[in-house]
């Protein structure tokens, strides 16, 4: 074992319990708190997911691991502690912030996500790459979800911490998150050894919707089976359970996730406007390829014959077109 990894991570340790017990149990903590339950977030969830309070001041943790006699240079090197702009010291990373820790897979702390009490800026602030944490490599809450997730063989991913204690609340004991990243092909070969579907559930704005169809190929790549939840108004998953609670997530949105496909053609929809010739005939150019690019004739035939009701159009000529474009893909 290396032992500069192994000090990092019990300074990690403790200064997540740390954490915790200033969000709990101090005045200091009371804002975040307050805060915090301001936004739905349960006391059962508080603990569960080991959420704390970095204070204000500018060496409350500095002092607590100097007692506990960790190299400071270390710790700054390690993500908890920035180093002074004139060069004399180190001074805390995290200030004011409500604390996500971030665990391995084995649910070791290695890393934080801190959100800003409100409106500021940058609204995350998260531990920098270290000895411990590789971004590309991490699932949020895959500690607590992997059980779950090989009984089920199924992983529902989420964008952020929030839409994932929400989710865990109402239900959902597979769900992980991305913390806003791209999936990337570490993630993805992970997610593979231990499911054999991802429910992608991110969330319902322009940049979370367009972020579920990027990562279409590279799941389907991989051979994993995609389905999608639909969310709309700008929500995101913990915004829905707080809007609409538990049972609605469960039943709307988790239970009604789509194929990828029929993502395809509500994604695709909202660019044209379909009231008009010209913006129907635009849409059906790029939905056509879509559906004729599926191998089975059944599956065609489906999402054809929804598309001719929907749009008034006759099975038959749709049928036809998708046959034309076939041709070509051949
Ligand atoms: N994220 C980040 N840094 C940012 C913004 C986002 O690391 N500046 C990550 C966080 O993990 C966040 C996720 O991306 O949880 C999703 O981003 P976003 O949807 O913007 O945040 P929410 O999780 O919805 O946060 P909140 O509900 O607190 O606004
Ligand atoms: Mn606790
Ligand atoms: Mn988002
Ligand atoms: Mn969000
Ligand atoms: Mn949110």
């Amino acid at each position: 074992s290396n032992p500069e990894r192994e000090r990092l991570l019990q300074a990690y340790e403790w200064t997540s319990k740390f954490f915790h017990y200033l969000l709990k149990n101090t005045e200091h903590g009371k804002p975040a708190m307050d805060y915090l339950r301001s936004r739905g977030f349960s006391d059962k969830m508080i603990d569960q997911f080991q959420i704390g309070y970095a204070p204000e001041s500018w060496n409350t943790l500095v002092q607590f691991l100097t007692k506990r006699s960790f190299d400071l240079e270390e710790m700054e090197k390690g993500g908890l502690l920035s180093t002074r702009s004139d060069g004399t010291g180190f001074i805390d990373r995290f200030r004011d912030r409500v604390m996500f820790p971030i665990s391995d897979r084995n649910g070791r702390v290695i890393a934080f996500g801190g959100r800003v009490l409100g409106d500021g800026q940058p609204k995350y602030l998260n531990s920098p790459e270290s000895k411990l944490f590789n971004k590309s490599r991490t699932l949020y809450n895959l500690h607590q979800a992997k059980s779950s997730i090989r009984k089920l063989r199924q992983i529902v991913l989420f964008e952020g911490y929030g839409d994932t204690i929400s989710a865990w609340e109402a239900g959902v004991h597979n769900g992980v998150a991305t913390m806003g990243t791209s999936l990337t092909e570490s993630h993805v070969s992970m997610m593979k050894t231990m499911a054999d579907e991802i429910l992608i559930c991110f969330d319902g704005d322009r940049a979370g919707q367009s972020s579920a169809m990027k990562n279409i190929p590279l799941l389907e790549s991989a051979g994993i089976r995609i389905k999608i939840a639909i969310l709309s108004d700008g929500l995101d998953p913990d915004d829905f359970v707080r809007k609409y609670g538990s049972e609605r997530f469960m039943s709307q949105i988790i239970d009604g996730a789509v194929s990828t496909t029929k993502f395809k053609l509500i994604y695709l929809k909202k660019n044209h406007i379909l009231l008009e010739e010209d913006g129907k005939i635009s849409y059906l150019k790029e939905v056509l390829p879509i559906i004729a690019a599926l191998s089975s004739s059944t599956e065609r035939e489906v999402y054809l014959r929804e598309l001719s009701s929907e749009h008034q159009l006759s099975y038959e000529s749709l049928k036809q077109d998708c046959n034309l474009i076939r041709q070509t893909m051949q």
